[in-house]
């Protein structure tokens, strides 16, 4: 009897709660677009207003539409009581367009980048990047979806009809306190939404759907599926549409990364479709797991109990209608050429080590370091040259797995601990889970922006990671100036941060006349005359902190910032 009741009380609940049709956010296009930051309130739960945070409205923001080829230009403008960023995760721009932690916007302030749209059709996305901050913006509302189209993907048949059969789904969870107030930082995200939307549901028509789905969480990884294991198919990976469809039944989906997937709704008029996180199948070792860490006497504070942890859980519910006119009605055979860069093709390999700032059961809390150092503004961790291809090979070294993402590029995955990654990795990326005591490898090229003083960023996109240090920062720099970008060989200074010795590298048509190393006052602390550049410099007796290492050529002089640990 009791028990019945009970039974019936949950039916009851599933079917009052998936009814709250998503927010399907406003678009922009064009080439010119206003973004303002402001706060406001938000009905996630009936009867209350949570505060929150948002672009052009009080949560999310809307859709950018760019076209490649495009020149665009942006304002963005800074309501808020706090100074903030805005970076396009995952667009190929300027380090200083690139709205990175050192591109702030002061409170009443609007920034301007301008920037031509150099990337592939596919689905990207913005967000607050202010260091320290990164999670309490964009937990507290601030993230926006960018869809960019191109010649290629609109010779495909695809839908692409925004908000009829090409939906974004920005799925999400967070913690609220008993006011409903957004907790944050928080390990109790036990709320899971799609668009800010609790309990949501969509109406799709019966017929192929496109939807660009984006983990925009601080913390959880989404393992995607649909209800009762129904097919679907990813077209793209973060960065552009892979060569052909896959067939999946599941996807995983780390913070920052997204996919676009194509769901054949055609038999299912009338009816319902589940989307759901199959969290249950989650490898202990990744957050959303049963256990977040890989020995499951590790504890990470605030998590567990929560429902969403190791089970299964509703992101979205599906309402199937009538189709529209002219409905896509096959699944493509095939997209796009896809061209990865082959391994031979490398200048170098650079290696980093992703691990927990004091080791044992305790670890998962934190701090997390990439290479033993937390990310300071005022060092640049590596200085690449400009049109280098490399290979970045990450390593774990920690118990929880992290989501690596890089600023400017798009990468190809080579191997994941030696092996070939799974084929919906073979496509363009910028963010790619690293597991625990796993290495992965990827090649990139680092092409048409050089900023001998704004950095990239490289990090783990786990807010909290990131807040506290799991970050690092790359120059890419310039051909020496006044020589050809082809005959021009970089100017790098190795190893930076030094301790003992450095070296240059310069091409071999220059003449080095002087070499002068100065320190932030402008004080020279070291010069020589007409240098062997191949000889070590000695830099033991200088103290630490950061030099202008100037060298002197028959064109010019050329500089770079050198750290001295
Ligand atoms: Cu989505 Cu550096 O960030
Ligand atoms: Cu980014
Ligand atoms: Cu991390």
């Amino acid at each position: 009897m009791k028990k019945s009741f009970f039974i019936l009380l949950l039916i009851v609940n599933q079917h009052l709660a998936a009814q709250n049709p998503i927010i399907i956010p406003d678009t922009l296009s064009g080439t010119r677009f206003n973004l303002t930051l402001q706060y406001g309130t938000h009905p996630f739960f009936n009867g209350t207003a949570t505060n929150t945070m948002g672009a052009n409205g009080s949560i999310l923001g809307p859709t950018l539409i760019f076209n490649q080829g495009d020149s665009v230009s942006i304002n963005v403008t800074n309501q808020l009581n706090d100074t903030t960023t805005i970076h396009w995760h995952g667009l190929h721009v300027a380090p200083e367009n690139d709205g990175g932690p050192h591109t702030t916007i002061a409170p009443g302030a609007t920034w301007s980048p301008a920037f031509t749209v150099l990337d592939k059709a596919a689905t990207y996305w913005y967000h607050p990047h202010l260091h320290k901050k990164t999670n309490e913006h964009v937990s507290k509302g601030i993230a926006g979806i960018i869809i960019v189209r191109d010649a290629e993907e609109a010779a495909l048949t695809l839908p692409r009809r925004y908000g009829v059969d090409d939906f974004p789904l920005v799925l999400q969870t967070k913690d609220f306190n008993p006011n409903n107030q957004i907790v944050v930082p928080s390990n109790a995200d036990d709320v899971a939404m799609v668009n800010a939307t609790i309990n949501g549901s969509l109406e799709v028509p019966a017929q192929i759907v496109r939807l660009r789905l984006l983990n925009g969480s601080s913390m959880r990884v989404f393992n995607v599926g649909l209800g009762g294991n129904q097919t679907f198919y990813q077209i793209a990976s973060d960065g552009g549409l892979l060569s052909s469809p896959l067939a999946l039944t599941r996807l995983p989906l780390g913070p920052g990364e997204r996919a676009e997937i194509l769901v054949d709704f055609s038999a299912l008029e009338g009816q319902s479709l589940l989307l759901k996180s199959y969290a249950a199948e989650l490898a202990n070792g990744i957050y959303g797991a049963t256990y977040p860490g890989l020995n499951t006497n590790m504890t990470l504070d605030g998590y567990n109990p929560n429902p969403l942890n190791g089970a299964d859980f509703t992101l979205l519910q599906f309402n199937v209608v009538a189709a529209t006119n002219n409905p896509v009605t096959a699944i493509p055979t095939s997209l796009v050429t896809v061209t990865p860069i082959p391994e031979s093709g490398a200048d170098l390999t650079r290696e980093l080590v992703m691990s927990p700032v004091t080791m044992g059961l305790n670890q998962l809390n934190g701090d997390f370091v990439i290479n033993d150092v937390p990310f300071n503004m005022a060092i640049i961790n590596y200085d690449v040259p400009l049109n280098n291809t490399e290979i970045w090979s990450i390593t774990n070294q920690s118990a929880i797995a992290h989501p690596f993402h890089i600023h400017d590029v798009q990468f190809y995955v080579l191997d994941r601990d030696g092996q070939t990654p799974p084929a919906n990795e073979r496509g363009r990326k910028d963010v790619i889970m690293v597991k625990p005591q796993e290495t992965v490898r990827f090649i990139t090229k680092f092409e048409n922006f050089a900023n001998n003083t704004v950095p990239y960023m490289y990090h783990c996109h786990m807010l909290y990671h990131e807040d506290r240090g799991m970050m690092g920062q790359f120059l890419v720099v310039d051909r020496i100036a006044g020589l050809g970008h082809e005959q021009g060989q970089p100017l790098a200074v190795f190893p930076n941060p030094a301790s003992t010795t450095i070296r240059l590298a310069v091409g071999p048509e220059i003449q080095v006349q002087a070499v002068t190393i100065t320190n932030l006052l402008g004080k020279t602390v070291f010069t020589v005359a007409a240098p062997a550049v191949a000889t070590p410099i000695d830099i033991s007796q200088l103290p630490a902190g950061v030099y202008i290492v100037k060298l002197l050529h028959q064109r010019g002089e050329a500089s770079r910032r050198l750290v001295i640990e």
